[in-house]
């Protein structure tokens, strides 16, 4: 694969090197209490894992950082700017926040090569050339140039994966969200994908992770982040949390969770 600097530009200052700041964010769906006072900060160039049960409110975290979701109460700001609410600010943001989901959302009508160059063109105005040249780039970086001009469909999940994250990269993105990028995939192609993101991490990208993958946690992350029924119930290192978790309900998520 090529080495392509994914690095992330500096360009704003913020309070400390905090890229992403969360405080005391509330969400309601209904009467459903689904984000509790949440309060997180991610620094550049961190790689943050956020691990908790089914229905903690992990992806509602998610969304509402690139504002797919509003919030009742509360800030979230991006290298020091709050979330703008719509218009030509709000699509500026989501060019500055990846995402990569669970079920890969590829534009199933366009080629490999046009998924990751649409965004380019379409909402940066990069020229038609430019934008393939760096997307064939990111697709040999994620190890799928050979797929470039078949439809997503012919690809395998794990490939599809890759094409996913390199549809992100594509757009210099400061932050990369990842909700569960390995949960839909046959065990075989975990790896594949994980590999690439530990690539991204380990060249300075800053990424919130919701995934389960210890693994991952381990190899990768500065931080996990444990959240239970919509609140963050505790912070640590992957080491610390894995093998001496705080909370009741951190040690009995991990029984679930962890090989006996
Ligand atoms: N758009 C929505 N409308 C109503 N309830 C929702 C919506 N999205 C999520 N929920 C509920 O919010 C809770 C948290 O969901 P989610 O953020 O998807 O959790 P997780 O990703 O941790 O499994 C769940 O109870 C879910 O059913
Ligand atoms: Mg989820």
């Amino acid at each position: 694969m090529a080495d392509v600097s994914v690095a992330p530009s500096t360009a704003p200052s913020d309070e400390g090197g905090a890229l992403l700041s969360l405080r005391a964010v509330e969400k309601h769906f209904g009467d459903l209490h689904v984000l509790r006072h949440v309060d997180l900060t991610i620094a550049r160039g961190e790689v943050v894992v956020v691990i908790g049960p089914s229905g903690s409110g992990k992806s509602t975290l998610c969304r509402t950082i690139n504002r797919l979701e509003t919030i009742d109460s509360g800030t979230i700001t991006i290298a020091g700017r709050e979330l703008p609410e719509e218009g030509r600010d709000l699509a500026r943001l989501r060019a500055q926040v990846g995402m990569v989901f669970q079920s890969f959302n590829l534009f199933a009508h366009k080629t490999v090569l046009e998924n990751v160059t649409l965004g380019p063109i379409k909402a940066k105005g990069v020229k038609r050339a430019a934008a393939k040249e760096r997307a064939m780039e990111l697709l040999d970086r994620v190890g799928v140039a050979n797929q470039a001009h078949k439809l997503p469909a012919q690809l395998s999940g794990g490939q599809q994966q890759r094409v996913a994250i390199a549809r992100a990269l594509a757009m210099d993105p400061e932050l990369i969200l990842f909700d569960e990028p390995t949960s839909a995939l046959d065990p075989e192609m975990i790896n594949e994908v994980l590999d690439v993101m530990v690539g991204l991490a380990r060249d300075g990208m800053t990424m919130l992770v919701v995934t389960h993958e210890m693994g991952f946690a381990r190899r990768a992350a500065d931080r996990v982040v444990f959240m239970d029924a919509g609140e963050i119930v505790e912070e640590s290192d992957p080491e610390t949390f894995f093998t001496a978790p705080r909370s009741d309900r951190a040690k009995d998520f991990l029984s679930k969770i962890l090989p006996h």
